[in-house]
This record gives structure tokens, sequence and C-alpha cells, in this order.
């Protein structure tokens, strides 16, 4: 059954916890379908992890679309989620909802994300039927005004006005709430304070759910991760080791042999 918003509430009010990986195209969209992770995010960190950025703030909103329409064709029953690039909403509410709609009439999007405690606009969006995942905490689009990519709500007035700005949100009609790189404590307050379940990526065991870069997840990367990017695979090395296969056969001319070529007589 394909998972809708109102399955995200009662995941929460049933107590059951559930996992959003994020994918940018067809191949990643089908394993997670077939892992059966119910809400798939085309985040905007496309950007560092295929186009191979540093930042998120360089994508737009035509990658969004392009990447998401891939995703939805791996999809079945997951939920797809779309972000809302950098300079896509900032200017004004009018930009904010042309844009929301884009992504689901172009990228075949069910439910937008955001960032940043953009009430006015999670409140239009959601009155013209476009439903909004808010984002607060670590916002990496605010990369430069933050000072970087560091954890938030580490003193007690923070986390009041996170709190605040989270219950905001699902006052302005936000359907669920990504939290990123807050401490446990944070998270946890903010999940408690919520009828709409709390996403956490580096914000600790308390959120209802649960979100990691699925790249990453899948150590597919060479590089570094953050502490909380925990690596269920290793297929860069796999990944590596095939391509070194491929070539060594390519030159030792055992491949293609028999099983992998057309030996067929001509006729
Ligand atoms: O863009 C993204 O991938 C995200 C997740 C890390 C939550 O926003």
């Amino acid at each position: 059954m394909p998972i809708t918003v109102r399955d995200l509430r009662r995941f929460k009010a049933e107590g059951r916890r559930f996992a959003m990986l994020t994918s940018y195209d067809v191949l990643l969209a089908r394993a997670f379908e077939a892992a059966g992770i119910p809400v798939i995010l085309v985040g905007d960190t496309l950007g560092v992890f295929v186009l191979g950025e540093q930042t998120t703030l360089a994508v737009t909103m035509d990658d969004v679309i392009h990447h998401c329409r891939a995703v939805r064709a791996g999809i079945v029953d997951a939920l797809l989620v779309a972000d809302l690039p950098f300079g896509a909403y900032q200017a004004s509410v009018e930009q904010g909802v042309r844009n929301g709609i884009r992504l689901l009439k172009e990228g075949g999007a069910a439910v937008v994300k955001l960032e940043g405690p953009e009430f006015a606009l999670v409140d239009t969006l959601t009155a013209k039927g476009v439903p909004v995942m808010a984002h607060l905490g670590l916002t990496p689009q605010s990369f430069h005004q933050l000072g970087g990519n560091r954890v938030q709500a580490r003193t007690g007035d923070e986390v009041i006005r996170l709190v605040a700005n989270a219950r905001r949100l699902e006052e302005a009609g936000a359907c669920a709430l990504v939290l990123e790189g807050v401490p446990n404590e944070a998270a946890r307050q903010v999940t408690d304070a919520l009828g709409i379940p709390t996403i956490g990526i580096g914000a600790g065991p308390h959120c209802d759910g649960q979100v990691l870069v699925g790249p990453e997840m899948l150590g597919m990367g060479d590089g570094t991760s953050p502490r909380f990017a925990k690596r269920y695979a290793e297929l860069f090395g796999a990944m590596v080791a095939a391509a070194r296969t491929f070539a060594a056969e390519v030159e030792q001319a055992r491949y293609p042999d028999k099983e992998h070529s057309y030996d067929w007589p001509i006729r």
C-alpha cells in the first residue's frame, strides 16, 4: 500500500519508528523500495553526493526535478519527498509556493521539504495542497550563516526556541519535522512536544524516525563521514575491486569469454 502523509502521523501515534533514506537515482530508489523503506528523500545533498560540490548551496530547482523524476520511476509504495533547494523559497512565499508546486507537478514528489522556521510558507503551501516536511536544527542551506555544519541548540535558550519553532511549524501544517545536528536531549524535548513525527539525522535516539544519506549509508563514498553516519555496507571498496577485475580481464583477454559473447556460427 502506498505510504501517505497520514501514515506518518499514524506511525507516531502507534509509537512505530521508521526510516527515511535519500536517493537521487532509480537504482537506489528500487533497492530502498525493495527493502521496504517507507520514505525516500531526494535531498539537496545531491549537490554533494552526486555533483561533487562542497555544500548544498549550488543545487537548483532543475537539478532536484531531474533527480526526482528518476527516483519516482523506481518507487511503488514509498512516500517521495523532495527538497526545495537554496534560493527556491527564500525570496518570498509566492516564490516558495511556485517552486513547491513544481516539485509535485514536474518531479512527481508527494511532499516538499524546506529548511528553517518558514511558518508563512508552510501555512500557504499546505493550504494550497502541497504537503510540507519541515527541517530545523542544523540547516545546511544556512552553512555560511551558521559558520559551518555545527551542532545546534546547545543551550537551554536555544532548545526553548527550537521547541517553539517546531510547534509553530506543526501548527502551520507540517506533516513531519527533520531534526538535524542537535543534542539528544534537545531532540527528545522536540519529539515529546509534537503530534507529528520527528525524523533525526545526527539528533540521537529519541526521534520518531531516522534519516541517512543513501550513498553514505551504503559506504559508496571515499571521503570521511560525520560520526552519526553509520555505514551499513562498504560499496566503495566493492566498486573499486569490480572495476579493477574488469580492467585486468580486458588487458589479459579473458573478457569477453564464450559465456559473455554471441559466439554463433554465421549462416
Ligand atoms: O538534503 C538532504 O539529504 C537532507 C537530509 C540529510 C535530511 O536534508
